[in-house]
Formats: C-alpha cells, sequence, structure tokens
C-alpha cells in the first residue's frame, strides 16, 4: 500500500486530495494547523469509508521549528508501518494575505508558508522519499507565470504587494520542483507542479481582510469543486508509470512560464537552503 503525507489536509484541494487517494487505495496521512480541524477532516474521511487507513498530524507548517518536529512524527510512522518509505509528498499548504505578515522566524507568510515549508519538508522527508522512489507534488497554480523572482526584495518587505507575494510563492513551487528534478532524477525522484485551475475553497476568507474576503468569494463562485483537481494528484501518484514533463492540469501536461528555468532555479534553491539552514544531498542513510 503506499503511503502519501499531504500538507493542507483539512480542507478545500488538500481534503479533496486526501479523499481522492484513499478511495484509490492509498494510506494518507494527512497535516493541518490545528488539532479541532485535523479531527474534523478525519472523521469526515472515515464516514465516507470507516476502513480507510488515515491519520493526522498538525502544527504550524509556517515555523521551521514544527515542520522538522512534524517530519520527525512522520517519520517514526513510516518506519513503523512502511519500512521507512514514503511514496508521495504533496507540499499543497497554502495560504492568501492582505498585509505585510512575518512568522516567529522573521520570514514574509505567504513565502513561509506558500514556498519554505514544502521546501523544508521535502528536505527532512528526503530519505523516506528516495526510498519509496518518491513523487514530490507541489500545488501551483496558472499565476505564477504572471511573475519574476524578485530578488532584490525576495519577501517584498521594501513594498508590500499582497498578489505579488502570492503568485512568486507560486513561481517558488515551480522552480523548486525544477530543481529537484535537475538534482535528483538520477535517485528516482519526480517533481512537478500541479495547476489545479479556479477551485471553490475559502483561501481569500482565511485571515485576509473584508476585500480581499468579498473580492475571493465572488471569483470562486466560478471555481470548480476541490475534487476536479484532486483527481489529477491521483493520477500522478497512482499510475504506474511516471508522468513526463514538469507542469500538469485537470487537461495533462501544460506550458510553465519562461522564468521556470535552471537560473533561476539554482538561485532560489541555494537561497531557499540558507533560509532554512539545510543543504540538500543524498546520503548513505537515503541509499541503504
Ligand atoms: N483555490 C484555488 O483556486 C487555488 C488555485 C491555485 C492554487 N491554489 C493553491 O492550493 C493550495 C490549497 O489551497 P486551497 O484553495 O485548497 O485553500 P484552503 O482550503 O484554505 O487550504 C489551505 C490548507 O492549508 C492549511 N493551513 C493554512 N495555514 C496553515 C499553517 N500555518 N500551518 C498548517 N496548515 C495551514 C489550512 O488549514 P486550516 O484551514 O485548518 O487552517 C488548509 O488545510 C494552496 O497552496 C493554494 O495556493 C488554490
Amino acid at each position: 500500500m503506499k503511503t502519501v503525507v499531504v500538507t493542507g489536509a483539512t480542507s478545500g484541494i488538500g481534503f479533496a486530495v486526501c479523499a481522492e487517494l484513499l478511495m484509490r487505495g492509498c494510506r494518507v496521512i494527512g497535516l493541518g494547523h490545528s488539532k479541532k480541524n485535523c479531527r474534523a477532516a478525519r472523521e469526515k474521511l472515515l464516514l465516507i469509508n470507516p476502513a480507510y487507513d488515515v491519520t493526522y498530524f498538525w502544527g504550524d507548517l509556517m515555523q521551521q521549528t514544527e515542520v522538522v518536529r512534524l517530519a520527525g512524527r512522520i517519520k517514526s510512522d513510516l518506519l513503523r508501518n512502511n519500512g521507512g518509505e514514503l511514496a508521495a509528498l504533496v507540499n499543497n499548504v497554502g495560504c492568501v494575505r492582505s498585509w505585510y505578515m512575518t512568522t516567529g522566524e522573521g520570514y514574509e507568510q505567504q513565502f513561509a508558508l506558500n514556498h519554505l515549508s514544502g521546501f523544508l519538508l521535502t528536505h527532512e522527508l528526503f530519505g523516506p522519499l528516495v526510498k519509496g522512489g518518491g513523487v514530490i507534488l507541489f500545488t501551483s497554480s496558472g499565476s505564477h507565470k504572471l511573475m519574476k523572482m524578485n530578488w532584490q526584495d525576495l519577501m517584498f518587505q521594501r513594498r508590500y504587494r499582497p498578489l505579488y507575494a502570492y503568485k512568486q510563492s507560486k513561481l517558488c513551487n515551480m522552480l523548486t520542483a525544477f530543481e529537484l528534478n535537475s538534482r535528483y532524477a538520477g535517485q528516482g525522484i519526480r517533481a512537478y507542479g500541479i495547476n489545479p485551475g479556479l477551485v471553490r475553497t475559502e483561501i481569500g476568507s482565511k485571515n485576509t481582510g473584508k476585500l480581499v474576503d468579498f473580492v475571493w468569494k465572488q471569483r470562486s463562485r466560478h471555481g470548480v469543486d476541490p475534487s476536479v483537481p484532486a483527481r489529477v494528484y491521483g493520477d500522478m501518484i497512482c499510475t504506474g508509470q511516471k508522468a513526463e514533463g514538469l507542469y500538469h492540469g485537470a487537461g495533462g501536461l501544460m506550458k510553465h512560464s519562461g522564468e521556470v528555468n535552471r537560473k533561476n532555479a539554482v538561485k532560489l534553491f541555494e537561497i531557499s537552503e540558507s533560509l532554512c539552514h539545510i543543504r540538500f544531498g543524498v546520503s548513505e542513510e537515503c541509499l541503504s
């Protein structure tokens, strides 16, 4: 049985991905923010089928210490239940912010949650992913195409532009997937950016202002149900062969932005390693 870790698993796309993967016979470890929402999500899934194998862990993924702590719990679980192997990691957690807000570690929140948390979690779970010949999916967005990296002011500290910060975080997802493939395809790792399309979720109404809440409610009405993009994740993870290309959506392989190139990918990867105080590498432990 394949074990898959999904972040942002209590609502919207992440919850639908959990439901889809469980329906296809996977074992799912979902990550959420609060105990309350994790318990509610698990109960909802077990109502669909009480035999589903689903576990939730909770913590604030904006905080790097929490990402590392949760990864520790996941690794113990994988050792107990799966010989330490992880078939797939879905880095889906995300937020929208209307104002410049920082994490306890001083990083802009959209950059920290939408990009750095998945980057760090991938690093922490890299051994199990290599052992499991794993697939890493990042929930990106078509909006990554509307953005260039703002290298001079990566976290928009000088002039905060919330929408730019969001779009850039989605470009970061693409660049991370690109660089993981460049470095580790030889170790059997494959990473992808997923474009879920416009999806009816409440992302624009959580910790945002009245205006963003209002605009998002109007806009998201035209979106699809989260179960629609969830099928893409199901196909990418559960189909026997690993898909070609980097960027996928409901219609299959898609064209990504020209900004998704090696130069930008290497630069972002190195900056992110430094911001997370880590160095990616394939250790002996990963290969054993
Ligand atoms: N909706 C769209 O149209 C759309 C389009 C393109 C891309 N996306 C991307 O899709 C992903 C999922 O978004 P969604 O639309 O499904 O929104 P959502 O329903 O709000 O999902 C966000 C998830 O992240 C969790 N979360 C938020 N802050 C967290 C934190 N600090 N620590 C741990 N977990 C946290 C939320 O948990 P709680 O709710 O329990 O706090 C929830 O499970 C995001 O990366 C987003 O950028 C969405």
